[in-house]
């Protein structure tokens, strides 16, 4: 191959995607090893404390994060034999023999935690964080298969909320689905069939309102149309809506079902591209009590690509107040349907309310996104879940950061603002590259538990310390958890009671600007000490410079300026080689990096020929190496 094509492929490959600015790999000890592959998970995390409950494969794991290091309790919950006898002569090829455990819940201050049982769903009372009793045992009355999914590999969300349990079950098997209450002292509820078409569920998530009555549930998920044309995608994104103080219809007109369910679609695609995104895998809400908000969405489309939206919780409760019925076009019946709060059920106006919800369920407006496309993401990446928070900045303001686990273990932690989605930096925390199947935030102590079938462990959300000892490093990586401390020159997290007046921390997160820091002329100076390597006059050179800002360009400097070379990225390192347009000549070759506006010296090297055979540098060595694994074609 000729050197310069080879250069160009080089350079197509690093100016390719938008990527994270900074990666870390981070191997650390706060995390714990299942001693067996857990490929279901279920996770129970109370915010404020530091344990995790996890449910596998017939055990329940209670991992406390100490400061003396992670301990661990199992405790057992396996089918007895008569149900692996029964299990084993069951027709459904898709039961699995075993307890999976599938809901793990706090409802007031009892655990209940439910599992798949053999295909025969079963839910019990976690004592004294020791021991499982039978739930039923309790005069409770429960139907475990409602709480429960029956196989492993069936969606389900739970939601616990104020001494009640809320239970959604995707479709599978014979199964249509549901959106249920199922744990309280209310009244058990459940949705009509017709409502939901195959749902497959994603989530779900309390509103707060100022008032109690007005509290509402969404639930997340997609349908599945199964008998979509083969050039139809058969996907349709949903928020489903239901009032916390439902509590069932009449005798003659929805007994035992939400009287306040609406469903809506969701959009997330470019405008009005055919090209949509129509799969919603996973949502998690930030909500305020002041009813603004969040919703981020993450959606595949039929190529398996995943991306993320944002929605305003403002904009969905519009669409669900003003929007007409789908499908009803008669005159209002004096209700206002789906919305919360007390009602007359003698009145005949509440009873015809009933008929046009049991018959129109959804709303005609659609829901799309912010700025009306997905956040722009790496395309490369495939997403499997996603979790967010919002930080209090030292300008006062809220700021959105996004967690989003990939399925090669790795995490983005990603900036998002009304202009753009900025990616802080990417984590690599495991030792095995296995997806992320479950993460779990905690905002009040600022930890991000992170789950895949082998590991579990928990980072830092204000993981300051990483973005160097350097103002502007600390002002570049606009993570919203850091600030620059100018009297104790460190890059710190902003303390929960930090007062904006008197605080001193320096930030720059609408864009990246470090001139805050003021001190530019001291970095543009700086200079490093050059290591002499020796080469032969005709031998191949390649010197490597690490990597730290991917966000900031990259090249050498001869003899202070007097020939400039590019360093193309490989891995974490970019490097210098010699051109046939640009021979490679003995001096000082200074590697600088340019990053919002400001050049910076990183690292440099003396080059001196020596008249013998070609010697290996250990510069040199690691350059080739790092090359050769790549493409291991160009020197033969
Ligand atoms: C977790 O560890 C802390 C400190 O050792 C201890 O005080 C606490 O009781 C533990 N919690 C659980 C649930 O084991
Ligand atoms: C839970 O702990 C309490 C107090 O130690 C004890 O009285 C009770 O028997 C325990 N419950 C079970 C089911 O072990
Ligand atoms: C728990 O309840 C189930 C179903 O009601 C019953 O078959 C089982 O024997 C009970 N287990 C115990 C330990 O009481
Ligand atoms: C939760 O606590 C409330 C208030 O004490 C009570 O009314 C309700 O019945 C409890 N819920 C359950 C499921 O026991
Ligand atoms: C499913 O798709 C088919 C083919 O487009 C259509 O005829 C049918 O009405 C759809 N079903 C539903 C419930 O939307
Ligand atoms: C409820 O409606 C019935 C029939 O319309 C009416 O007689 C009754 O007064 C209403 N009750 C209330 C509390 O408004
Ligand atoms: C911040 O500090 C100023 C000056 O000391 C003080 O007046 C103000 O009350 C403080 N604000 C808060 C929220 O504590
Ligand atoms: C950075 O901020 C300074 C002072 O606020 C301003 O003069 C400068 O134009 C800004 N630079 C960029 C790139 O926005």
């Amino acid at each position: 191959m000729h050197p310069a094509i080879l250069w160009a492929a080089l350079f197509s490959l690093v100016v390719a995607e938008k990527s994270p600015r900074l990666k870390f790999t981070v191997q650390e000890p706060a995390r714990f090893h299942f001693a067996k592959p857990e490929n279901y998970m279920t996770v129970y995390h109370q915010q404020g404390s530091n344990v995790l409950y996890v449910g596998g494969q017939a055990v329940i794991y209670i991992i406390n994060f100490t400061q003396k290091g992670v301990q661990e309790t199992q405790i057992p919950a396996g089918i007895d034999e008569a149900a692996r006898q029964y299990c084993a002569i069951r027709s459904d090829s898709k039961i699995e023999c075993d307890n999976f455990i599938t809901v793990i819940e706090k409802v007031n201050d009892t655990f209940v935690v439910c599992g798949t049982n053999a295909g025969t769903p079963n839910c019990w009372l976690l004592v004294n964080n020791t021991v499982l009793t039978n739930l039923t045992e309790n005069g409770q009355r429960v139907s475990a298969s409602d709480i429960s999914p029956t196989y492993p590999s069936q969606r389900s969300v739970s939601l616990s909320a104020d001494g009640s349990l809320y239970s959604a079950l995707s479709a599978m098997g014979k199964q249509l689905g549901s959106i249920r209450r199922t744990y309280s002292s209310n009244r058990l509820l459940k949705s009509e069939n017709k409502w939901l078409l195959n749902p497959q569920f994603a989530g779900a998530a309390v509103i707060p309102a100022t008032q109690k009555y007005n509290r509402e549930i969404y639930i997340f998920f997609s349908e599945v149309n199964k008998t979509a044309d083969l050039d139809e995608d058969p996907y349709r994104a949903r928020i489903g809506r239901i009032c916390m103080d439902d509590e069932g219809g009449i005798k003659a007109m929805l007994p035992d079902s939400w009287t306040t369910f609406l469903k809506a679609r969701v959009m997330c695609g470019t405008g009005s591209t055919p090209l949509q995104y129509n799969n919603l895998r996973r949502a998690f809400v930030i909500t305020s009590p002041h009813r603004t908000g969040v919703m981020y969405g993450l959606f595949s489309n039929a190529w398996d690509t995943t991306v993320v939206c944002a929605y305003s919780i403002e904009d969905i409760d519009q669409a669900f107040a003003k929007s007409k019925l789908k499908g009803y076009n008669n005159p209002p019946t004096g209700y206002r349907h789906g919305v919360c709060g007390p009602k007359n059920h003698t009145s005949t106006q509440y009873q015809k309310m009933l008929g046009v919800i049991r018959d129109h369920p959804e709303i005609e407006d659609m829901i799309l996104p912010v700025g009306e496309a997905p956040l722009d993401l790496p395309t490369e990446d495939h997403f499997t879940h996603i979790v967010a928070d919002t930080v209090l900045a030292v300008n006062d303001e809220h700021y959105s950061v996004i967690y989003l686990g990939t399925e090669q273990g790795k995490i983005l932690k990603v900036l998002h603002t009304i202009e753009e989605a900025f990616i802080i930096s990417q984590y690599s925390l495991f030792h095995n590259e296995g997806p992320i199947i479950n993460m779990v935030i905690d905002s009040q102590t600022g930890h991000l538990y992170i789950g895949t079938a082998m590991e579990v462990q928990r980072v830092s959300l204000a993981d300051c310390s990483r973005y160097g000892d350097s103002c502007r490093e600390c002002i570049l990586s606009r993570d919203p958890y850091c600030g620059w401390d100018m009297a104790r020159k460190r890059c710190l997290a902003i303390p929960a009671n930090y007062n904006v007046t008197t605080g001193g921390l320096l930030q720059s997160l609408d864009q990246s600007n470090a001139s805050v820091c003021g001190d530019t002329a001291a970095q543009k100076t700086r200079k490093t000490i050059p290591k002499e390597v020796q080469m032969h006059k005709d031998g191949p050179v390649m010197l490597p410079c690490p990597v730290r800002s991917y966000h900031a360009t990259y090249s050498w400097e001869k003899d202070n300026c007097i020939k400039r070379y590019p360093c193309t990225i490989f891995g974490s390192s970019c490097l210098l080689g010699s051109k046939p347009d640009l021979p490679l000549k003995e001096g000082v070759f200074r590697c600088m990096a340019t990053e919002n506006g400001l050049k910076q010296e990183v690292v440099s090297y003396k080059l001196v020929f020596n008249a013998g055979p070609s010697v290996t540098s250990p510069a040199f060595t690691l350059a080739l190496s790092l090359l050769l694994t790549m493409i291991g074609f160009c020197f033969q």
